[in-house]
C-alpha cells in the first residue's frame, strides 16, 4: 500500500516521534532531503523543449494513423512512474507529431491525442513514424504528461533507427542539437510480415514530485 505522505513527510514524522534520531551536527531538512534523493529507484524522464507546434486539447484518440495513411505504423506504449517506481495513475499523456513527410497539422488535430494512462500508468497510440522537417535534425513525437501532484513533464522520443544516427545512435545522437539525453532515443522492435510491418516502441515516463 502507498502512503499519502512523501518519503520526506514520513520520515519527518518519524523524527517527530522520535524513530528517526539525526546526530547533532546535521539539520534535518537536509538529512531529509538526501534521504529522498538516495532513495529515487528511477532517475526522472529528462526535458526536451515544447516546440512550437503544441495545441491545446486534442481529442482523446488511440489510433492517430487512418486507414490508407502511408508511413510505417508504429505502435507506442509505456507507463508512466514515480521516481520511487511507482505508477502514476491516471496521468495526461498529451502527444503531437508530424505525418510521416514531415507536415504538422496547424489546424486540426491530426496526429494529436490527448491519452489518459490507465490505473497502473499504462498510455498507448498507434501512429505512423514522423518525417523529418526542415528546422529539426531527427524524426521525433512531442510528449507533455501531466498528473495531480507530480511535476509537468515535456519531452519528445526519439527513434533509434533515424536514418541521422548512421545505425549509432550512442555515439551520434548529438547529431540533433535539442536531444539532451541519449534516453531519449528509443530502440525499435519490427513485428508482422514485410508487406504488413509493424514498428513497436516502448517509452516510459518517469515524473517528480512537486
Ligand atoms: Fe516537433
Amino acid at each position: 500500500m502507498t502512503s499519502a505522505l512523501t518519503r520526506r513527510e514520513l520520515l519527518a514524522k518519524c523524527a517527530a516521534l522520535g524513530t528517526l534520531t539525526v546526530g547533532a551536527s546535521l539539520l534535518l531538512p537536509t538529512v531529509l532531503a538526501a534521504w529522498e534523493e538516495q532513495e529515487k529507484a528511477l532517475k526522472p524522464t529528462p526535458w526536451n523543449e515544447l516546440g512550437p507546434f503544441y495545441r491545446r486539447q486534442a481529442p482523446h484518440v488511440r489510433n492517430l494513423r487512418a486507414a490508407g495513411d502511408p508511413g510505417l505504423p508504429v505502435s507506442v506504449s509505456g507507463r508512466v512512474f514515480n521516481v520511487r517506481g511507482d505508477a502514476v495513475p491516471n496521468a495526461k499523456v498529451e502527444i503531437w507529431q508530424t505525418n510521416h513527410a514531415g507536415r504538422y497539422d496547424i489546424n486540426g488535430y491530426r496526429y494529436r491525442s490527448t491519452l489518459n494512462a490507465d490505473k497502473s500508468g499504462k498510455y498507448a497510440f498507434d501512429s505512423v513514424v514522423p518525417g523529418h522537417y526542415p528546422g529539426r535534425v531527427c524524426q521525433h513525437i512531442h510528449y507533455l504528461v501531466t498528473a495531480d501532484g507530480h511535476k509537468p513533464l515535456t519531452t519528445q522520443l526519439y527513434f533509434a533507427t533515424d536514418p541521422v544516427f548512421d545505425g549509432d545512435p550512442d555515439k551520434n545522437f548529438t547529431r540533433d542539437p535539442l536531444i539532451t539525453s541519449r534516453e531519449l532515443v528509443r530502440p525499435v522492435t519490427i513485428t508482422g510480415d514485410p508487406k504488413a510491418m509493424l514498428a513497436a516502441v516502448t517509452f516510459e515516463i518517469v515524473l517528480e514530485r512537486l
